[in-house]
């Protein structure tokens, strides 16, 4: 089901000590929805990613995990903690190698004799990282910071959109009413989504904004609904009581699907990595079934990330990007 990849995406993801006691490794597709009991980790899981991407919060990785690894499709990664016997060994393989790549160019030694001087080199290099505290220095650089490969910071500074959508915050968002200053009460998620709205409307780019209107309408028909915009105005047309409808006249799950559709026509061209937890939450079985269509065909660039309870959510022709909890993350210690 996967594209070739234009841009770099997430590849895998290493995780030692989580909570002190597991170990992850897993493997990400264009689309990977990680499935599981409440309280197995899920959110710390995707936050775990967020963390990496947006390199905030070192306290909160300390508090999860001892070391994380995150690793992109062009083999470039983004790296947090000490170092384990592991990436200790890997560090030292590639240490030596790039010394015999050196001493190749240089002696333009032959390929055979690589093998025989191999062990020579190794010594070599060992003492050096260990004898001359080199080894110790890369320590200390990654311990409790998180470190970028040069070509992933760029990458991430200059084209890569990283959205992270909690639907137990939005939701909570949709009740949580503030004053934005006339005395007019509104809600925290009506003027987020406000705001994408009009970043939509304004872009002159018809391709995301047509997708967008094409998908909000096949999920609003459900409710005999239609979604309208104009240059700068948007509404929903309800043809059960042939009224136009504000935003805020809307459900609470319309107003968030709304929300999560128009973040994602948002992205356009970037490449982007679009994270959610929970998306059932305000959904419908029937369009938990089509929440990943929809995204796909209003943004294709994005490499979507989801944690979720409801299995639905891959049910539409997504069971390839099913990854169960229970088997990417291994206890220390199997009772
Ligand atoms: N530092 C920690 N050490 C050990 N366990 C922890 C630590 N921090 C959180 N937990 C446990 O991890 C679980 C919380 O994980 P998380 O919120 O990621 O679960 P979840 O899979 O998203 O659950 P839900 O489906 O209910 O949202 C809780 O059971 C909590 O007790
Ligand atoms: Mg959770």
């Amino acid at each position: 089901m996967d594209t070739y990849p234009k841009f770099p995406k997430i590849k895998n993801l290493r995780v030692n000590g989580f909570y002190g006691y597991k170990d992850i490794f897993m493997e990400f597709k264009d689309v990977t929805v990680i499935v599981g009991k409440n309280g197995m980790g899920k959110t710390t899981l995707l936050k775990l990613i967020h963390s990496l991407l947006i390199n905030t919060s070192d306290e909160y990785l300390v508090s999860i995990c001892n070391f994380a690894e995150l690793s992109f499709t062009d083999d470039e990664s983004i790296t947090f903690g000490g170092l384990n016997d592991e990436f200790k060994r890997i560090l030292l393989e590639k240490a030596v190698d790039d010394r015999i790549d050196e001493i190749q160019k240089n002696k333009k030694l032959k390929s055979k004799k690589t093998n025989s001087i191999k062990k020579i080199i190794a010594d070599m290099v060992f003492n050096d990282l260990f004898i001359n505290n080199k080894l110790s220095d890369t320590l200390k650089m990654h311990k409790d910071a998180i470190f970028y490969t040069e070509k992933t910071e760029k990458y991430i500074r200059n084209e890569l959109k990283i959205r992270y959508i909690s639907t137990v915050n939005i939701s909570f968002n949709a009740e949580n009413n503030v004053d934005v200053g006339n005395s007019i009460s509104t809600n925290l998620l009506d003027l987020a989504t406000n705001k994408e709205m009009i970043e939509l409307l304004k872009n002159d780019n018809r391709l995301y904004k047509d997708a967008f209107l094409e998908q909000v309408n096949i999920m609003l028909s459900d409710t005999n609904k239609q979604f309208f915009t104009s240059d700068n105005e948007y509404w929903v047309f309800d043809k059960n009581t042939n009224k136009k409808l504000t935003l805020s006249q809307l459900s609470s799950g319309e107003r968030q699907l709304i929300y999560i559709l128009a973040t994602a026509a948002n992205i356009g061209n970037s490449p982007a990595i679009f994270l959610m937890d929970e998306p059932e939450i305000s959904l419908h079985l029937s369009w938990q079934e089509k929440i990943l269509d929809v995204l796909r065909k209003i943004n294709n660039n994005m490499q979507i990330i989801i944690v979720t309870h409801s299995p639905a959510i891959v049910m539409n022709g997504y069971m390839d990007s099913y990854v169960d909890i229970k088997n990417i993350v291994m206890r220390y210690n199997h009772e």
